[in-house]
């Protein structure tokens, strides 16, 4: 595994220690530890409504838990000015992502802004990400004018060009078709290859899902972690008993 894209020699993680959410009184969901650290690739599974994008959340920093604690390890250190030191460290992809005002190439340029890279650096990798994305048609339209799944594919390429250490995404291909799909798994395998830390959360087991190593299942308001990643037939049979038998969760 390389970390190449990153400055820091070790890996760098977020740490959620005995943490439980609750919305209203009523407990969403809490676990023991769990540990997202670069080159982790973990595929995030739970019903409608199970907690999925509010974990997402706290682990960005954009929620804080009702219990427990959320840790960063091996990341610079936080400015003084900034009084949530979790925000920027896990970038988290919206599910309806939000774009920038202006055109797609406004929002795939601006993404490397922020990064230390020569010019030819720069649109060496803008123009890999247009061509990954296939967005070359789109590059001068309003990136309020696309369609769901090319906001979709517009927001993975911006990420694959920010390269952060640790990504989340949010039903990364949902609403998307099979060309689509294999677009974006194409950027998120890029991003696996290059140490990105990943948590993916799908509906779906697929191809998308073949490429995480770690599970973790929301279930019974509990976090379940694994390192067994069910395959399609797993959850295919998992969900006929559930049919016939009935279920607790
Ligand atoms: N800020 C909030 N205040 C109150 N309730 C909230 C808040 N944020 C989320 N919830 C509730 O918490 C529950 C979990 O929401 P969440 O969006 O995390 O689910 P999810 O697993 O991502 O679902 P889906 O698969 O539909 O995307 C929902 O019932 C939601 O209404
Ligand atoms: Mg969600």
């Amino acid at each position: 595994m390389s970390f190449a894209n990153n400055a820091v020699k070790y890996p760098v993680s977020i740490e959620a220690k005995d943490v439980m959410i609750t919305f209203n009184q009523k407990m969403l969901f809490c676990a023991d530890r769990l540990s997202f650290s670069q080159g982790d690739v973990i595929y995030l599974q739970g019903d409608n409504g199970s907690g999925k994008s509010t974990l997402m959340k706290l682990l960005a920093g954009l929620l804080s838990p009702t219990k427990g604690q959320i840790e960063s390890h091996g990341f610079l250190p936080t400015p003084w000015w900034r009084t949530q030191s979790l925000l920027g460290k896990a970038v988290y992809l919206h599910q309806h992502p939000y774009l920038f005002e202006g055109s797609v190439k406004y929002n795939l340029t601006y993404a490397l802004a922020q990064r230390s890279l020569s010019s030819e650096q720069r649109k060496k990798r803008i123009s890999q990400a247009i061509h990954m994305s296939q967005l070359t048609d789109l590059l001068n339209h309003h990136a309020s004018d696309l369609s769901g799944g090319e906001r979709q594919r517009l927001a993975i390429a911006r990420a694959w060009i920010a390269q952060p250490k640790l990504l989340m995404l949010d039903e990364p291909i949902s609403n998307m078709d099979k060309h689509s799909q294999s677009l974006v798994l194409a950027m998120i395998n890029q991003l696996k290859q290059d140490g990105t830390g990943l948590l993916i959360s799908s509906h779906q087991t697929c191809g998308l899902t073949a490429l995480c190593h770690q599970y973790w299942h929301i279930k019974q308001h509990t976090i379940h972690t694994s390192m067994h990643v069910p395959t399609v037939e797993e959850v295919h049979q998992a969900n006929t008993t559930e049919l016939h038998y009935g279920t607790t969760n």
